[in-house]
C-alpha cells in the first residue's frame, strides 16, 4: 500500500500537471487518486463491462456506425480504449473524447479526436453535434446539482435530435457480508464527504426524463460477480473494485493500515461464501 515507483512515469506526470490547472474546489483527499491503480483499474473495469454486456454499447446504431458518418461523443473518456475499440470496429464513423486530463495514448486512430476541457463549463461543441453520446462510470465524479442542473444539460444540447444517449453507472454491491458493509458505510461516507451522491444511479432514469427533450428511458441492471465463484473476471474485480479507496476506509472505520490488510484478506473470502455481485445500471434515452 506504500509509495511505489509508477509502472507509468511519464503519463502519471501528465495527468497531475493537467490535474493542477482544472481542479475542482470540493476535491476529497480521501478519494481515489489518479495514480497507476486508478489506470489499471480504469482499463480492468472497461473489459469487464465490455464482457458482460457483450459488446461495448447498446443504442440501436450498429448498422449506422458501420456504414459510417456517425459522430460519437465519449463524454470523461478517462483512458480513452473505449474510443479506440470503437474507432477501430468503425473505421468511417468519427469518435470524439472530452476529458481533463491527458492520460490518452498519443497514437490512437485517426478517427479519434480528445478535447481537454473541464465539463464543469459549457462543452466546447456546438448545439446538436452528435448522433451518440456515451458515459461510463462518471456518476461519483460529479455533485448530483452538478448532474441535474448543468451535466445533464450540455449533453442533450450536443446531442442530435434523433440521437441515443446510453450511460453506464455504478449503481452497488449486493449480497454483502459483514466486511463489505462495513467497507460500504466508509465509501459512502468518503462520497457524501466529497459532495457527491452515493444514490444517484438508483434515481438516474428520473434525472434524464425530468428533460423535456429526452424519451423514456430503458434501464437494464448489468450483474458481475465479485470473487473467485464468479471464475477469471469475478476474481480480478475482487482485488481491485475499491483499492482506490483504502485511505477513506481507514479513516472512517478508524483503523490502522494493518488490520486494514487483515480485512482485505477476510474480503476475499467472505465475497465467495456470499456470492456477491457488483451491480451497474445502463440508461439508454432517445432525444425528440
Ligand atoms: C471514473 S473515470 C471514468 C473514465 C471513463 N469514462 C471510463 O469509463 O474509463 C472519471 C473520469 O472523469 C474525468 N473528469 C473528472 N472531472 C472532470 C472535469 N471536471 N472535466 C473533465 N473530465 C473530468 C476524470 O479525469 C476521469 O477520467
Amino acid at each position: 500500500m506504500g509509495s511505489k515507483q509508477s509502472k507509468y512515469p511519464k503519463l502519471i506526470k501528465k495527468i497531475n500537471k493537467a490535474s493542477n490547472d482544472i481542479r475542482q474546489n470540493d476535491e476529497c483527499p480521501q478519494l481515489a487518486k489518479q495514480d497507476d491503480q486508478y489506470i489499471d483499474r480504469m482499463q480492468l473495469f472497461h473489459h469487464v463491462i465490455r464482457c458482460v454486456s457483450n459488446g461495448n454499447f447498446k443504442v440501436p446504431l450498429n448498422e449506422q456506425l458501420k456504414e459510417g458518418g456517425v459522430v460519437v461523443l465519449d463524454f470523461c473518456c478517462g483512458t480513452g480504449t473505449w474510443l479506440s475499440e470503437m474507432a477501430s470496429d468503425f473505421p468511417n464513423s468519427t469518435f470524439v473524447g472530452i476529458e481533463k486530463d491527458s492520460m490518452y495514448p498519443e497514437h490512437k486512430p485517426k478517427n479519434v479526436k480528445i478535447v481537454q476541457a473541464n465539463v464543469l463549463e459549457k462543452f466546447p461543441f456546438q448545439d446538436d453535434t452528435f448522433d451518440f453520446v456515451y458515459s461510463r462510470l462518471n456518476f461519483l465524479s460529479f455533485s448530483e446539482s452538478q448532474w441535474k442542473n448543468h451535466l445533464i444539460k450540455e449533453l442533450i444540447r450536443v446531442l442530435k435530435p434523433g440521437g441515443y444517449l446510453e450511460c453506464i453507472d455504478h449503481l452497488g454491491t449486493d449480497n454483502k457480508g459483514p466486511i463489505l458493509e462495513k467497507f460500504s458505510f466508509a465509501i459512502e461516507k468518503v462520497l457524501i464527504q466529497a459532495g457527491r451522491s452515493p444514490s444517484l444511479a438508483s434515481k438516474f432514469s428520473d434525472v434524464i426524463e425530468f428533460e423535456p427533450q429526452m424519451g423514456k428511458v430503458t434501464l437494464t441492471e448489468v450483474i458481475v460477480p465479485i470473487g473467485s465463484w464468479g471464475g477469471e473476471l469475478g476474481l480480478h474485480i475482487k482485488t481491485h473494485m475499491m483499492s482506490g479507496l483504502n485511505k477513506g476506509i481507514m479513516h472512517h472505520l478508524k483503523i490502522s493500515e494493518k488490520n486494514l490488510e487483515k480485512l482485505w484478506d477476510d474480503f476475499k473470502i467472505e465475497v465467495n461464501t456470499h456470492r456477491t455481485i457488483w451491480k451497474i445500471n445502463r440508461y439508454i434515452s432517445q432525444k425528440n
